[in-house]
């Protein structure tokens, strides 16, 4: 926690025995020096949790769960860092510094939402046409209040006046719930049913809004992106379904808020949404902790195989031979929510008949050619093999290639050997993964020292050592227009990213080629690079770290 006094939590986590705090959880038995027993994180029936005394810590084996005291606490409660640091100071008997507490803008923004939600909560407990525009929809109060669901009037200050009275009104703006613009400030949701989203501990770090009385503005608002809320990162429903997930060791991964609610009504219980955005591969390393059955359900239009192929060439290159991804496609014109409840039956079939990942990646590959000729064939191997190429080095991999390969007549889809082979030795030999494009277009530059003035990559490379390089090959082609790659080595003797930069081949024959592929490589860099770099903030904010300004600005103002 940025603000935080690290001396503080030491004195807390030094008064604590992590023994103690599980075991008035968790039945633990001892184990060597250890202790063991069921995980509380996941459904399992032999122990895999274990607490280490000495090392004050858990881990469990299961599910990868692991932490200190505080972050026991923390998921265990569904509270936050400053609850449970709190909750153990208690405990101890230390008292947590005021200004310590009032610093922490995690703190406040969760409590910012918190104070928002139940004034939303409020607000629709005394609407009668928001409430009867739910009830036709099917969500009744249970799901009201499972799902925390709200209304913000038609008012343009309802929570400017409740923040500014409780005098945290920056919290507000800060947490997205109001705006400020020219020394104005107004609540940004009104006239919309609220839908708070949750992190997996159950804080409230954001809102999805829907119109619900007219046709004015966008269906949805959603926060903006905040120190809390990622939109590419979190899952809506996490929280309400998550032991519905474990119970069933399966997720469904649906689009919209609504979908989620409708699905839990029936009694499909197990499903979570994206906010508006595709599937990333950072949702996926997120869902794939709680189960290893992953269920995509999508609609049968165009738009919709679009968005599942976008999805599943998201999660390729992070796939695992233990999990295993499945698909649906509902009729055009469905979602899960209306589907569910006209149709339940057939939505059950569906999910209990999934389509395997192996074969929709072989449909999708085969739309449009006829796999019966040569030249059928021949597009379908080269298509998937770009396909295998995304994948790791997994059994699954291997398994999926091999019938494609079988499909088109046994042709060879592995990577070439000698391909494999060189690859492996450049990057073991400069015993770091150097990014191919980066080598490539210092290898070019070094060749055709002329387009060293034309291309500004001092922002485009992103590996230190290589931008070591690039900035003496720059300065040296300022001073001696003829400057090769035999000076360049004599200056780096033995240093083995110079060496694979000059035995690299391009296979670009003239300045004008190597200038396409530069200008190529260079788009493909600089969108990479600044994803990079968005998400090396992003991981960051949620490990808690503070960002600058500007660097706050940067995550705002990133379209991907
Ligand atoms: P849908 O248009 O399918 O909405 O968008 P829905 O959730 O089924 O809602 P209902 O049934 O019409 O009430 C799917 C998801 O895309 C995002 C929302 O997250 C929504 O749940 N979305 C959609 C937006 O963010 N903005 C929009 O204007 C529309
Ligand atoms: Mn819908």
């Amino acid at each position: 926690m940025a603000n935080f006094d690290r001396a503080f939590i030491d004195q807390v986590l030094s008064s604590t025995d992590i023994v103690d705090v599980i075991k008035e959880k968790v039945n633990l038995t001892k184990n060597g020096t250890n202790f063991k027993g069921l995980c509380p994180f996941h459904s399992e029936k032999t122990p895999s949790f274990n607490v280490s005394s000495s090392k004050q810590f858990y881990h469990c084996f299961g599910c990868g769960a692991h932490g200190d005291a505080i972050k026991f606490i923390q998921e265990h409660d569904n509270l936050t860092f400053i609850e449970a640091l709190t909750k153990l100071a208690q405990a101890a008997g230390l008292e947590l510094p005021e200004k310590t507490k009032k610093n922490d803008t995690y703190y406040n923004l969760f409590i910012s939402n918190k104070l928002a939600a139940e004034f939303y909560s409020r607000s629709l407990e005394n609407n009668s046409e928001a409430k009867t525009y739910l009830e036709n929809r099917g969500i009744d109060q249970g799901m009201i209040e499972t799902f925390h669901l709200g209304l913000s009037n038609n008012k343009w200050d309802d929570l400017t006046n409740l923040f500014s009275k409780e005098k945290i009104i920056n919290n507000a703006i800060e947490a997205g719930l109001v705006i400020k613009s020219n020394n104005k400030t107004y609540d940004r949701f009104r006239n919309r049913i609220m839908f708070p989203i949750r992190n997996s501990t159950g804080n409230i770090i954001g809102f999805g809004a829907r119109i619900y009385n007219s046709d004015d503005g966008a269906k949805y608002l959603n926060s903006p992106e905040t120190k809390l809320f990622h939109k590419s990162y979190e899952l809506y429903g996490l929280y309400e379904c998550k032991k519905d997930i474990a119970k069933e060791k399966s997720v469904i991964i649906v689009e919209g808020y609504t979908d989620v609610i409708g699905l839990y009504k029936s009694d499909i219980k197990n499903c979570v949404a994206t906010l508006g955005t595709a599937f990333t591969k950072f949702h996926f390393n997120k869902i794939k902790r709680y189960t290893n059955k992953i269920i995509f359900c999508f609609d049968g239009d165009a738009a919709g195989k679009s968005a599942a192929w976008k999805a599943i060439t998201n999660c390729l290159p992070e796939l695992k031979d233990e999990i295993q991804l499945y698909l649906i496609f509902l009729p055009e014109g469905c979602d899960p929510d209306s589907y569910v409840k006209d149709e339940k039956d057939n939505f059950d079939n569906l999910i209990n008949n999934p389509m395997p990942l192996s074969e929709y990646i072989i449909e999708h590959l085969g739309t449009d050619i006829d796999i019966k000729t040569v030249e059928g064939k021949t597009s379908f191997a080269l298509e998937a093999k770009k396909v295998l190429n995304q994948m790791p080095d997994i059994m699954y991999t291997d398994i999926l290639r091999e019938k494609i390969q079988q499909m088109t007549g046994n042709i060879i889809l592995k990577k070439n050997q000698a391909t494999h082979d060189k690859e492996k030795n450049t990057s073991s030999d400069t015993s770091q993964e150097f990014d191919i494009k980066e080598l490539t277009l210092l290898n070019l530059l070094i060749e055709y020292p002329m387009l060293v003035k034309e291309f500004n990559c001092e922002h485009i490379i992103t590996e230190k050592t290589l931008i070591n390089i690039y900035n003496v090959i720059r300065e040296e082609i300022s001073k001696n227009e003829n400057f090769t790659a035999a000076h360049l080595l004599k200056l780096f003797p033995n240093n083995e990213a110079v060496r694979s930069i000059v035995t690299f081949e391009s296979n670009e024959k003239s300045e004008d080629s190597a200038r396409v592929t530069i200008q190529e490589i260079f788009h493909q860099l600089e969108l990479s690079s600044k994803e990079k770099v968005y998400f090396e903030l992003l991981n960051r904010y949620t490990d808690g770290q503070s960002l600058s300004e500007k660097e706050r600005e940067f995550i705002k103002n990133f379209k991907k």
